[in-house]
């Protein structure tokens, strides 16, 4: 298994040691789960921590369980610590994912995280993909460097007019290109909720749904805590941040690009991680997508 690279260790710490410094200033969402959340489906699967601060989601086999924000975002910095379900986990799929709707209408922007369980022993994968009205087919799947069963671990978004970057523990897993045109591919114009779900897949997640999930260990957990958001809050008909976004880090110069040590964590997934990349698919995809000509290097 690839070990963590130097410069994301080195980023860590220097995470860390601002943290402390700066502890007051954290945006993370230490309120109540209902000022910030509503479930979206099946109350009697969400359970808390006595203290309110860890959130469980279960799956049994009459149904799984979600939440999602009330407040819509258009732009900032999204992250959240999950721990997945262990074990016999096939069949089993976490999202974590920002929609511009609450359901899965034909003109839905969506940016999503997707953990695939797996097999006991058998490594999580992690699927995301991008949804511009309607249109998604953007995946890549990566697996992990750890286990993601095992512990919390951050799963964050980047998200301003520039570009998408995907982040686990502050490495960029993926990086998703605007070339600054209209176009059909980039999600810049609809606020979005954030969601979390648990739900059973076994239809397609597994080997296109050669296993099935193992029933007999119901219910299956996954775990969530330290919700943080530092973006512009939607409000209708249009929040004043959305034209004044560049006053913030996640939308200024620095945030339109990878830095170097971002650049040479990115060049190690893209060495050990990368499971599938549909910009490589050229059976799917005779002509590749418009934005697989952008490079995540600019
Ligand atoms: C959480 O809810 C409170 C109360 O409605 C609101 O003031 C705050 O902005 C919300 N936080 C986030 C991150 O949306
Ligand atoms: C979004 O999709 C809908 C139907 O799927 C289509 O009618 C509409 O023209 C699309 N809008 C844009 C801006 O492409
Ligand atoms: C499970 O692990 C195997 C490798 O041992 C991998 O080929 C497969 O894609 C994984 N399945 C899922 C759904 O993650």
């Amino acid at each position: 298994m690839a070990t963590l690279p130097l410069s994301s260790v080195m980023i860590l710490l220097i995470a860390i040691l601002m943290a402390m410094a700066a502890s007051s200033e954290a945006a993370v969402s230490k309120g109540s789960f209902e000022e910030n959340f509503s479930i979206m489906w099946s109350k009697e699967h969400f359970t808390t921590s006595e203290d309110g601060q860890i959130w469980y989601l279960s799956l049994d086999k009459e149904t799984g369980c979600g939440f999602q924000t009330k407040q819509r975002y258009r732009f900032g910095w999204f992250s959240m610590k999950l721990k997945l379900v262990g074990g016999d986990s096939a069949g089993v799929v976490t999202a974590y994912y920002m929609c511009s709707e609450n359901g899965a209408g034909p003109e839905r922007d969506e940016i999503d995280f997707e953990f695939l369980g797996n097999r006991t022993g058998q490594p999580y994968l992690i699927q995301t993909n991008v949804y511009k009205n309607g249109t998604g087919g953007r995946e890549m799947r990566h697996v992990l460097w750890f286990d993601p069963t095992e512990d919390y671990h951050t799963y964050s978004v980047l998200w301003n007019e520039h570009q998408l970057v995907f982040f686990v523990d502050n490495v960029p897993m993926r990086v998703f290109k605007n070339n600054g045109k209209p176009n059909n591919f980039f999600p810049n114009e609809k606020p979005m909720y954030l969601f979390s779900s648990i739900w059973n897949a076994d239809d397609w997640a597994t080997r296109g749904g050669l296993e099935k999930t193992n029933w007999k260990l119901a219910p299956f957990v996954s775990s969530y805590k330290d919700f943080s958001v530092d973006a512009c809050q939607w409000e209708d008909p249009f929040p004043a941040c959305v034209s004044t976004t560049t006053n913030k880090w996640w939308d200024q110069y620095n945030a339109w690009h990878l830095n170097d040590d971002q650049k040479k964590d990115f060049a190690w997934v893209q060495r050990n991680l990368v499971i599938y990349d549909y910009c490589t698919d050229s059976e799917r995809y005779p002509t590749l997508p418009e934005e697989c000509s952008l490079s995540p290097w600019d």
